[in-house]
């Protein structure tokens, strides 16, 4: 600091006597009064030094210091922080006043004090993130707007995956999938198909029309089927029982685009389950099956890349080019990893689960999966297994 207190020196002759100066050399910042008063700048602080290096640290000064430390430690082991170094600190710092160190007693004790506020502003820390996880937990099982569930997510969890995309998160609330869901609403609610009936009568697995936090609990069993389904699957089978269209007609068979009858609908019932925890039932042992199938699906080692899905998402903070891939072992990202629908901003479509199992598939160059297939429902089984008690983040919005 006292370096660039001190007046600039001349750095050569010609400086001094201004005589050969290059055109291209830079002025001197120093002007002569610039110089003057950089001069008397340092006369007033070595002034100002002088009577603080005379006086040093009196005995005073040094045991309140102590006394100071001691009163941290005891309010540091109020909070929990009982091991700590700062004991022998503070052992040490009074060790010295006897010889006089005064100075040295005071830094001990400094040290002491600080090493013990830092302990305690790590636990305030946590137990704010505690917190606050414990208020956003206590808030799933009630609808919660996508963002704010985000964003809860966010607050307390730290993760790349989460923030990569300040652009995404400042259009999450004008997501387009919101239009989807609300053309999904009208859809749902129109007496459609030969046999003229709403999708009001289907039951998703909390009882026939019931659409808040059904989806959060798929796929599951469904008696009437003796199969676990998921979403899509479960959507065919009302389209096809209760409303009697055939599994050709477009209504059914059209799976993909914005336009298409089963994204606005899929959109729609997901955005039931906003905030909601996922919470996939494992009561029947079919549950159990389909979720174990998936788990092995997810670590085989196949194809001409012998990749497996674990071999981009069971690690922390890796990246494909600029993307930041999720972790199926850190639930608080793998929530929005399988929070679809979602709009993917680089498609310009809402895009579903079935959707991105088959691009995951296509991407480790394996064989394409069939929609509804059990194959693909083990796995949708499995990833929103092990997102469980996290909350979804419904329609999401995605790269
Ligand atoms: C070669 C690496 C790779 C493999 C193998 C892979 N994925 Fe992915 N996965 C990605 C990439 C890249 C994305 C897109 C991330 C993005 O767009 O930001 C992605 C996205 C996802 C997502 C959605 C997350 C999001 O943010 O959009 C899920 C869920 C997912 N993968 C599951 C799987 C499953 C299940 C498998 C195995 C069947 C698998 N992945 C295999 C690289 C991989």
């Amino acid at each position: 600091m006292l370096r660039t207190l001190l007046p600039r020196l001349p750095q050569s002759l010609s400086e001094v006597s201004g005589k050969t100066r290059n055109r291209h050399q830079p002025l001197p910042l120093a002007s002569g009064t610039g110089r003057r008063f950089g001069r008397s700048a340092l006369i007033a602080l070595l002034v100002a030094l002088i009577p603080l290096s005379v006086w040093a640290t009196t005995r005073e000064q040094a045991e309140s210091a102590i006394a100071e430390a001691k009163q941290t430690r005891e309010e540091a082991i109020a909070m929990g922080v009982t091991e700590s170094p700062t004991d022998e600190m503070i052992e040490q710092a009074e060790s010295v006043l006897p010889s006089r160190q005064y100075t040295r007693a005071l830094q001990y004790a400094e040290w002491a004090r600080r090493q013990d506020a830092l302990a305690m502003e790590l636990i305030a820390k946590q137990e704010a993130r505690k917190a606050s996880g414990e208020a956003a937990k206590a808030a799933v099982g009630t609808y919660q707007e996508p963002l704010d569930v985000l964003q809860g997510l966010i607050d307390r969890t730290e993760s790349g995956y989460l923030t990569q995309s300040d652009q995404n998160l400042m259009m999450m609330a004008d997501n387009p999938a919101q239009w989807t869901a609300m053309d999904g609403e009208t859809l749902f609610e129109e007496a459609r198909g030969p046999n003229n009936v709403s999708l009001e009568e289907c039951d998703f697995g909390k009882g026939p029309g019931v659409l808040e936090g059904a989806y959060a609990e798929l796929p599951r069993y469904f008696e009437d089927t003796g199969k676990v389904m998921d979403l899509e699957t479960r959507l065919v089978h009302c389209m096809v029982t209760l409303q009697g269209f055939s599994p050709d007609d477009p209504e059914v068979a059209k799976r993909h685009g914005n336009g298409s009858d089963h994204m606005k609908l899929q959109t729609y019932i997901a955005s039931k389950s906003s905030g909601f925890a996922w919470n996939p039932p494992m009561d029947h042992p079919l549950e159990k099956a389909m979720r174990d199938a998936g788990e092995v699906m997810f670590y085989r080692r196949a194809g001409k890349a012998d990749f497996a899905c674990s071999t981009c998402h069971s690690e922390t903070g890796k990246r494909i080019r600029a993307s930041v891939l999720p972790n199926k072992n850190v639930p608080e990202e793998w929530t929005k990893a399988v929070s679809w629908p979602a709009f993917r901003v680089g498609h310009d479509q809402v895009r579903s689960s079935q959707h991105r199992l088959r691009g995951c598939y296509w991407q480790m160059r394996q064989a394409g999966t069939v929609a509804g297939s059990d194959g693909s429902i083990a796995m949708l089984s499995y990833w929103t297994d092990a997102a469980r008690g996290q909350p979804a983040i419904l329609p999401d919005m995605k790269r």
